[in-house]
C-alpha cells in the first residue's frame, strides 16, 4: 500500500497543481514510483469528450504519469467556483466513501500519491442540508500531512501565517512551505523565506522560480513526509 502527502496552498492558484506537478516529476527522475489524486476540481475545461480536469493533465503531461484522469480527479465540476458552489448547481454532491474509495485505489497502485487540495486550506466543498463537508475533513479522513504552497512575494508572511494558524488548530500536520514565483534578487522574496521559517517553525523545503522546469528539493527528507 502506497503513501500520501496533501498539497495545500495559501489560497487559489498560488501554484499547487505546477509544484505538484514538479514533486511528481523529481519522485519519478529520482526512481519513484509516484500517482496524483484531487477529490474535487472545479472550472474543468468542457470538450466534445466530456470535462477534462485540467489539474490532473498538467500533472499527468509533466511527470509522464500514466494513469486515466478519471482515476485522478474523484468529482470534476464544469463551474469555476468554490467546488461546494459548482456541487449544488450541478447536483454532484461529493461522498467521502467515494473519495477514500478513489485515494485508497491511487495508493494500491503508486508507492507515492500527492494530493493536491482545492483552493486553500478553508474551502468548503459540500455544503446542503444532507452534509457538510470541508477540505480539512477529507485531509483528516485520510490521515494525511501536509504541505503548503505559498507565493514567495509581499503579503506571504501574512497568508502562510494565518494558513498554519488555522492547520495547527485542527491538529493538521503541516511539514513544510514551497515559496513559488521566487525572485533570488528580491530583497522581500528572501526576507520572506526566513521570516515564514522564524513565525511558524516549519520549515522552506524549496523555492522555485517563474518558469522552472524542476524542482530542487532533498528527496530523502521529502520521501520522509509520506504516510
Ligand atoms: N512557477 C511557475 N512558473 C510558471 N507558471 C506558474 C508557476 N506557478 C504557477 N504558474 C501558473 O499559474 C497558474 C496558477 O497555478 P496553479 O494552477 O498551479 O494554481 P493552483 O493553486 O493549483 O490553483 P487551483 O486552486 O485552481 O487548483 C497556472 O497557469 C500555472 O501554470
Ligand atoms: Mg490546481
Amino acid at each position: 500500500m502506497g503513501k500520501g502527502l496533501f498539497i495545500t496552498a495559501t489560497g487559489t492558484d498560488i501554484g499547487k497543481t505546477y509544484i505538484t506537478a514538479l514533486l511528481a516529476k523529481h519522485l519519478r527522475d529520482n526512481g519513484f514510483d509516484c500517482g496524483y489524486y484531487k477529490a474535487a476540481l472545479s472550472g474543468a475545461v468542457e470538450t466534445e469528450n466530456g470535462l477534462i480536469p485540467g489539474d490532473a493533465q498538467l500533472v499527468k503531461e509533466t511527470a509522464g504519469l500514466t494513469d486515466s484522469l478519471d482515476s485522478m480527479v474523484s468529482y470534476v465540476y464544469k463551474n469555476a467556483y468554490s467546488p461546494h458552489l459548482a456541487a449544488q448547481l450541478e447536483d454532484n454532491p461529493l461522498e467521502m466513501t467515494v473519495v477514500k474509495s478513489d485515494y485508497e485505489k491511487a495508493c494500491e497502485k503508486h508507492d507515492f500519491v500527492l494530493m493536491e487540495g482545492s483552493g486553500g486550506i478553508v474551502c468548503p466543498i459540500r455544503y446542503d442540508e444532507k452534509c457538510k463537508i470541508f477540505l480539512e475533513d477529507i485531509i483528516k479522513a485520510l490521515s494525511l500531512p501536509t504541505i503548503i504552497v505559498a507565493d514567495a512575494g509581499l503579503g506571504t508572511i501574512n497568508s502562510v501565517v494565518l494558513t498554519v494558524e488555522y492547520m495547527k488548530n485542527r491538529n493538521i500536520p503541516v511539514k513544510g512551505i514551497i515559496l513559488n514565483n521566487y525572485n533570488p534578487n528580491s530583497e522581500i522574496h528572501n526576507d520572506n523565506v526566513k521570516m515564514v521559517q522564524k513565525i511558524t517553525s516549519i520549515p522552506v523545503l524549496s523555492l522555485v522560480k517563474n518558469g522552472d522546469k524542476d524542482i530542487d528539493i532533498d528527496t530523502k527528507l521529502f520521501t520522509s513526509f509520506f504516510i
